[in-house]
């Protein structure tokens, strides 16, 4: 080859391979060696050699009008002068779907399809339906020779040097035991972004000083659609293969085989899609699998229904643009617009002072919604949302719907700033913003009532004391009339209390004073929840309780003694303190131990065995076989009690490598004998035995 040593490896066999062959070789060559160039700024061969590879593709080119392809890269320049991409003609059109949101409007698709077959024996694939780009990559011989946005369908965009950058799109197709390589072959996907790197990617974009993107799909279009491929290069996205175009070679004869092959070649196959026997077992999957939409990783809109023969999908046809042989079932939508009424805030039961929104009623996931959620003033000022705004909002999972932001083309002018209230709306005390905090607070967490009847409706809610039949309403009601102000006077509330009251019948009340006088066998974890303490919730509360045996223990550890227990960190044992250090609360311990409640015994244990019955621990240092919680999970589970310092009243101490010096050096002075880790299991096995 004019004395240049090929890079293809071709110098004695280019004459071996066909023209087709070699022309597939080279373009394949160029394509990747210019996507090294232009996109990685590297170049493994010398330019010469290019050239020398560039101009026998030309020549080949010219000698073989019958191998003209528009795409080859002797005709791309990539983007144009003008910034746009060179235009792709689809050999076969990008079809769309039909869609249907109601399981009626499924089972008319079903209907129309065995119809159509004249036959109801039909399977069915249940996949996915990714919130993505669809595109499309041509494989010549296996090699990736072009890859092409959807478009309209008829149309779409050369955009192979960005795709070129995604680790998910094979280069060259895996040679495999599944199926031999086609010729050429297309295949089809569709290229989104994981949520969790679209929130990093944002966090990116106004870290540079950019504008975010609005979802995942329009951050992948965007991405996709880079001028430069260095940008796309450092776009998380991703790609996974559903299906073909046109195929020069065999094919298998289903859907469920396409996928399977397309996995072999090296393709991002998703594990959700089902091959199912029936219509009605692609159903029960279908909603199955929908249920999981707020776990998944990506954003779906549904799950595509498709009929597994391809044969019959043939049989089938298109209608329009959209295929007769498959159906989006999709999901209700989770974004909408709505025009935003008003901002009001709220008085939480720490003090936290919430914004709200009050929205004109949309529909949003299925469900009429009035209200949304705007977390912090800051965030207000950040979007630049006024009264009267038209508002994008979102709804993921069940939470309240959220704002995502003003439209701000539809502004009139008309439309009002919002000010974050100076004082508490429910008490009128100047609010506060202590430190680095976000939100705003009302300082008067004793007089505050808003405050109160938010702290006694959260003390009677499922997680604390559960109190059924007490609510916000009867909360509100009750410290109105002035009959309670904390969450221990319930307990000193009687028939006579509720008697004449608005929505209080003789039946209601009767049932509302058994929950309560119930309520006093509530776990002494549920009360120290019903305390309210900032950041001590189930987890919490069984933590502490299971070092501190009862509230008063509790409330008089230190920060440093509460934040030495795994699992509780420096944050929690300061609200903790900082809670305690507040006569008026101290003094709701006495208050509840009078009413009745159970303020000591510790965290209830599951006890498995009486190995370790009556015997206290300290533990210290770290173990081989076990973290310090689980061996205090250990002897919780076996009788014994784990505690956090060395006294008379200790039975042994577990003694780990590296322990507290201060520790082992009490366990000497006192004479308490010390345990090591193998003696402590040994302690227990025997007793298992003996049982
Ligand atoms: S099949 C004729 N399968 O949905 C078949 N499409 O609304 C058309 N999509 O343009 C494509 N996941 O971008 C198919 N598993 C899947 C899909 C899927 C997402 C997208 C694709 C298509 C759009 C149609």
């Amino acid at each position: 080859m004019r004395g240049i040593e090929d890079p293809l490896g071709n110098d004695r066999g280019a004459c071996m391979k066909s023209p087709r062959e070699r022309i597939a070789e080279l373009r394949s060559a160029i394509i990747q060696y210019d996507y090294k160039y232009f996109v990685l700024d590297e170049s493994d061969i010398p330019d010469a050699v290019y050239d020398t590879l560039r101009a026998e593709l030309l020549r080949l080119e010219a000698e073989h009008p019958e191998f003209d392809d528009p795409n080859s890269p002797t005709k791309l320049v990539g983007a144009k002068a003008d910034g746009a991409f060179a235009k792709v003609k689809h050999p076969q059109p990008m079809l769309s779907l039909g869609n249907g949101m109601e399981l009626a409007a499924v089972d008319a698709f079903r209907d129309r399809v065995y119809k159509g077959l004249g036959t109801t024996d039909v399977q069915w694939v249940v996949e996915p339906k990714i919130d993505g780009l669809a595109i499309a990559l041509t494989y010549v011989d296996g090699v990736l020779v072009l890859g092409a946005t959807r478009g309209d369908g008829e149309v779409g965009e050369d955009v192979t040097r960005n795709l070129l950058t995604l680790d998910s799109i094979p280069k060259a197709l895996l040679q495999n035991a599944t199926w031999p390589v086609p010729a050429r072959l297309e295949v089809r996907g569709e290229v989104y972004i994981r949520t969790d790197e679209f929130d990093l990617l944002n966090q990116r974009l106004v870290a540079a000083g950019e504008k975010p993107a609005a979802n995942p799909r329009n951050a992948a279009s965007g991405s996709l659609r880079q001028k430069d491929a260095k940008i796309t290069r450092q776009r998380p996205l991703r790609f996974f293969a559903y299906s073909i175009g046109p195929v020069d070679g065999q094919w298998p004869d289903t859907q469920w085989e396409t996928l399977s092959v397309l996995r072999a070649f090296g393709f991002v196959i998703n594990d959700d899609a089902r091959l199912c026997q029936t219509y009605d077992s692609a159903i029960v999957y279908a909603h199955a699998w929908m249920k999981k939409r707020d776990d998944l990783p990506y954003e779906v809109d549904g799950v595509v229904l498709k009929v597994n023969s391809l044969a019959q999908q043939r049989e089938l046809g298109v209608a329009g643009r959209d295929p007769r042989w498959a159906l989006a079932y999709k999901f209700p939508a989770r974004e909408a617009t709505s025009i935003l009424r008003n901002i009001i805030v709220s008085v939480g039961r720490t003090g936290n002072i919430t914004p709200a929104a009050e929205i004109a009623p949309v529909q949003l996931s299925g469900v009429t919604v009035s209200n949304a959620s705007l977390h912090n003033a800051d965030l207000i000022e950040k979007l630049d949302l006024r009264i009267g705004d038209t508002v994008n909002l979102k709804r993921a999972g069940d939470v309240i719907p959220y704002i995502i932001g003003p439209v701000i083309e539809a502004r009139t002018g008309a439309e009002q700033p919002w000010q974050m209230p100076s004082h508490c709306p429910s008490c009128g005390t100047a609010l506060v913003r202590p430190g680095t905090d976000v939100a705003w607070r009302c300082p008067n967490v004793a007089g505050c009532i808003e405050q109160r009847k938010r702290r006694i409706e959260y003390a009677v809610s499922r997680e604390a004391l559960d109190i059924v039949g007490f609510g916000e309403k009867q909360a509100a009601l009750l410290v109105d009339l002035g009959l309670i102000t904390d969450v221990a006077d319930i307990f000193g509330l009687t028939a006579d209390d509720f008697a004449g009251l608005e929505g209080f019948g003789e039946r209601k009340i009767s049932k509302l004073i058994d929950a309560i006088v119930a309520a006093k066998q509530q776990p002494v974890t549920r009360v120290l929840i019903s305390m309210g303490i900032t950041l001590v919730g189930t987890t919490v509360s069984q933590l502490l309780l299971q070092r501190f045996d009862s509230l008063a223990v509790l409330a008089d550890a230190t920060a440093e003694d509460i934040a030495s227990i795994e699992g509780v960190g420096p944050g929690i044992a300061q609200s903790v303190s900082e809670y305690f250090a507040a006569p008026t609360n101290r003094a709701l311990i006495a208050k509840l131990t009078a009413a009745g409640l159970q303020t000591s015994g510790g965290a209830t244990r599951v006890i498995s065995s009486t190995a370790l019955a009556g015997m206290v621990f300290v533990v210290t240092g770290s173990f081989a076989t076990m973290s310090r919680e689980q061996a205090e999970a250990l002897i919780a589970e076996h009788g014994g009690k784990a505690t956090g310092s060395v006294s008379k009243k200790t039975t042994y101490v577990l003694v780990g490598s590296e322990p507290g010096a201060s520790k082992t050096s009490k366990a000497a002075e006192l004479g308490v004998p010390m345990l090591n880790e193998v003696q402590f299991r040994q302690m227990i096995a025997e007793h298992a035995e003996d049982e």
